[in-house]
């Protein structure tokens, strides 16, 4: 039985693992198969979520922490930064869960909205997140403060014209 809670700074050190299990669906998706292999949130950046921004996990009560989702508030939402969930458990509704409560307690803090950055047309990203309540901003109504998360991915070497910007409503 899974149960969603905030992190702690106990779990800093199994989320690395996690979002690396997590990037094995990319190699089903022809083009993006490196995703798979590419670099991950160190636990560094994970306490520093943990302690700053907003960061959940999903638990199992036999297996433990099995995903999560971090993010940071800015003055137009809470940003999520990443959400992954472990490859023998995606599908059964972990991330879906996850959303929810990245949104209610975004909704707790006071923030209007949630925002992402993700790969455009990939099922289990830009599509998954519209049938969640995301809209895909056109290229026109991107934010300067999203246009740059796009800016910095592209510097991390992810080619910016796969990548869209999504806002939820809260
Ligand atoms: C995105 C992610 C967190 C979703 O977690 P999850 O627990 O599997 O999510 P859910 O079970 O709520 O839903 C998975 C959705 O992906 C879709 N999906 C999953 N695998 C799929 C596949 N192989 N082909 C097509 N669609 C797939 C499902 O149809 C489902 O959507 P639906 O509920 O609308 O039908 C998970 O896929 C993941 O960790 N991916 C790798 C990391 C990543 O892409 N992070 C997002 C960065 S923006």
């Amino acid at each position: 039985m899974i149960s969603i809670r905030a992190a702690s700074d106990q779990d800093a050190d199994d989320l690395p693992d996690i979002e690396r299990s997590s990037g094995a669906i990319f190699r089903e998706w022809p083009g993006l198969e490196w995703i798979a292999d590419d670099t991950v949130q160190s636990a560094d950046q994970h306490r520093a979520l943990i302690a700053q921004g907003v960061a959940l996990v999903a638990e199992d009560w036999e297996s433990g922490v099995v995903g999560f989702l971090n993010g940071e508030l800015t003055p137009d939402g809470l940003h999520i930064w990443q959400i992954a969930v472990h490859h023998d458990w995606q599908g059964q509704g972990i991330g879906r869960r996850l959303i929810a409560a990245a949104g209610r307690t975004a909704a707790e803090r006071g923030a209007k909205a949630l925002t992402l950055t993700t790969f455009r047309d990939v099922p289990w990203n830009e599509p998954y997140y519209q049938r969640l309540g995301f809209r895909t901003l056109a290229d026109d109504a991107i934010t300067p403060r999203l246009l740059k998360v796009i800016e910095n991915e592209g510097k991390a070497g992810i080619p910016v014209e796969l990548r869209c910007a999504m806002v939820m409503q809260l």
